[in-house]
């Protein structure tokens, strides 16, 4: 050992010296995590829309902040992952490319509740009504939280335009027709109503493009079974 050339890289200098250990340990750890992370954002299937998958619409649009503001993404996950398990109750697990217009993004991290990323078409509007204004009304056991005054809040003059400019800033493909009109989708309508429809547009364009895909071409019915 003492013989040995005293060496400034050699592993009994980096492992005495923490100093040293901790600048390389970053280094190392911030190059595996550049490599890991900076090409999704060339990758075409995390940057371009899935098939089927549609900007949201103005009233949906609403309905998300309220979904945001509520906090409902603290009991509620939005992406079926690649599990057996996940696949089986909830559907077609979930790709990247069907979150592209997300801002932000609602994957959550906790499932109090069911996942939602499939909810869309599940249940009537109905259902909904009477499920956000009393859970336990329809599901004896629920721990869900009433919401009952979002009936009352109306959200008609709620001013969507700058939302949907930034939005459209970002990249999602919104016209000026559409920015124009935006507001005109609200006439009447209430937070509730805006939180069903976000809800029931939840995987429905993604799961028809699916479907679609599998009826043209049967040998492509892998995809909706891969991960099973
Ligand atoms: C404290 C946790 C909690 C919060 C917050 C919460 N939920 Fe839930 N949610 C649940 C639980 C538990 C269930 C399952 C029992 C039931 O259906 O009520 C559920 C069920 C649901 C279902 C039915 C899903 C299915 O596939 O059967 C929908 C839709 C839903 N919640 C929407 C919402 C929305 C929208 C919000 C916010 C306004 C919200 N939840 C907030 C816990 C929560």
């Amino acid at each position: 050992m003492s013989n040995k050339p005293n060496r400034f890289f050699s592993h009994e200098t980096i492992e005495k010296n923490i100093g040293i250990m901790i600048i390389l340990s970053i280094l190392v750890i911030s190059f595996a995590g550049l490599v890991q992370i900076v090409p999704l954002f060339f990758q075409h299937s995390t940057t371009q829309p899935a098939e089927g998958i549609k900007p949201y619409t103005p009233l949906q649009l609403a309905g998300r902040d309220t979904y945001i503001k509520e906090g409902c993404v603290g009991c509620h996950s939005q992406q079926v992952r690649l599990l057996q398990s996940d696949v089986l109750r909830y559907g077609h697990y979930s790709v990247a490319g069907e979150s592209v217009y997300d801002y932000p993004f609602l994957w959550g991290s906790k499932r109090t509740g069911p996942d939602l990323a499939r909810v869309g078409g599940r249940y009537s509007d109905d259902w909904h009504r009477l499920h956000l204004r009393d859970p336990r009304a329809l599901v004896k056991e629920s721990n869900m939280p009433g919401y009952y005054w979002l009936q009352h809040k109306d959200i008609s003059n709620l001013d969507l335009k700058p939302r949907m400019e930034a939005l459209r800033r970002l990249g999602v493909p919104y016209t000026d027709e559409d920015i124009a009109n935006a507001n005109k989708a609200l006439a009447g309508k209430t937070e509730e109503d805006a939180v069903i429809a976000y809800l029931q547009s939840l995987g429905v364009g993604f799961i028809a493009a699916v479907r679609a895909q599998e009826a043209a071409a049967p040998a492509t019915q892998a995809v909706s079974s891969e991960g099973n």
